[in-house]
Parts: structure tokens; sequence; C-alpha cells
């Protein structure tokens, strides 16, 4: 049989690492909600100011953005122009670049549609010939006005609101138009 011998000091070390154990988990606990709430506090203020400017019908991601030049785009023409998104971060790349299709009717009356089908969101396409937006996707075909021709796509393409300023054509934009948006 084994010879034991007394432990002096034993009790003590277990005593001294269980408090360890114990300090450190509850740190670790501590830690673990502080971290709970700077990430739930990061979260919210983006979803409050959303909300709230909802509330207060003033929308934080809305401005309006230049597409160029009237002259760039010439009557009864359909021509697809491209802005930066003005909401981007460093990280969004090219995905800021946003396509749209600029119809300029007469003088400064044009229609603005965001690419994105009504269906899915696919791109859709202007076909000069036909006079027709198409989308690749399901068949979903548009009016060069943008509404709705036939297809899966449940309404016409969605339309940013315009104007020109100095010579400028200006679209109200930031994120896509959407059915709250005025005509
Ligand atoms: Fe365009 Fe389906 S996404 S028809």
């Amino acid at each position: 049989m084994p010879e034991t011998r007394p432990c002096n000091g034993c009790a003590a070390t277990k005593t001294a690492a269980a408090k360890y154990e114990t300090s450190r988990r509850s740190w670790l606990f501590k830690a673990g909600i502080a971290l709970n709430a700077v990430a739930g506090v990061l979260f919210a203020i983006p979803l409050l100011g959303y909300v709230l400017s909802g509330l207060f019908g003033k929308n934080p991601y809305r401005t309006w953005i230049a597409l160029g030049g009237v002259d760039a785009f010439p009557e009864n023409n359909t021509r697809l122009a491209t802005f930066r998104n003005p909401f981007v971060t460093a990280w969004d790349g090219a995905t800021g670049d946003i396509p749209c299709w600029v119809r300029r009717l007469e003088g400064d009356k044009f229609q603005v549609f965001a690419i994105n089908c009504t269906h899915l969101g696919c791109p859709v396409r202007w076909f000069q010939e036909s006079h027709l937006f198409m989308c690749p996707c399901h068949g979903g075909v548009f009016y060069e006005d943008g509404n709705r021709a036939s297809g899966p796509p449940p309404r016409g393409l969605f339309e940013y609101q315009n104007k020109v300023e100095n010579g400028q054509l200006m679209i109200n934009g930031g994120h896509l138009p959407n059915l709250s948006d005025p005509a």
C-alpha cells in the first residue's frame, strides 16, 4: 500500500484555486453581459433611428442625388444611369453603384425607374425596338412608363421621385423606392 503523506497547504491551495475559478467565471459572466449590452445598443441605434424617422416622416437614408446633366438624356429615350449610393460603407465596393433607368419624356419631364423587377428583384432590361422593359428571370414585362404589361410581377416598376435643378437631373434616392413613396 502506498505511503500517504500529509499535505501541508493543500487545503489552502484548493481554496485559492476555487476562489480563482469563481472570480474568473464571474468576470467572464460580467464581460459577456457587457458585450451583449454593447451589441444591443449598436443594433438598436440604427433600428430606433429608422423607426423614429418613419414616425416623424423623415427618412435619414434619403437624399437628393445627381444623375447628371439633363442633356445626357435625349428626349423620348430611355437610358441606363448609375449613381453611387451615398449611404455606403467602405467595404460595400461596387455594390454601392446603383443602376436605374431614366426615361426623358420632354423638357424637364422624366421618369426614373429602379432597375429591379417587382417580382423577385432581377434587373430588367430596356428594349428600344419594342419599347418594353423585360425581366430575364421569369419573363416579366413592363411598358415604357413602368406599368406592368405581363408575367408574374404584381405591379409596375418602382419609380424614384425626380426633379431638375441647375440643369442636373436629381433623384430622391439612398434606398430603393417603395410603395409608400409619393407618386
Ligand atoms: Fe422578374 Fe421574376 S424576377 S419576373
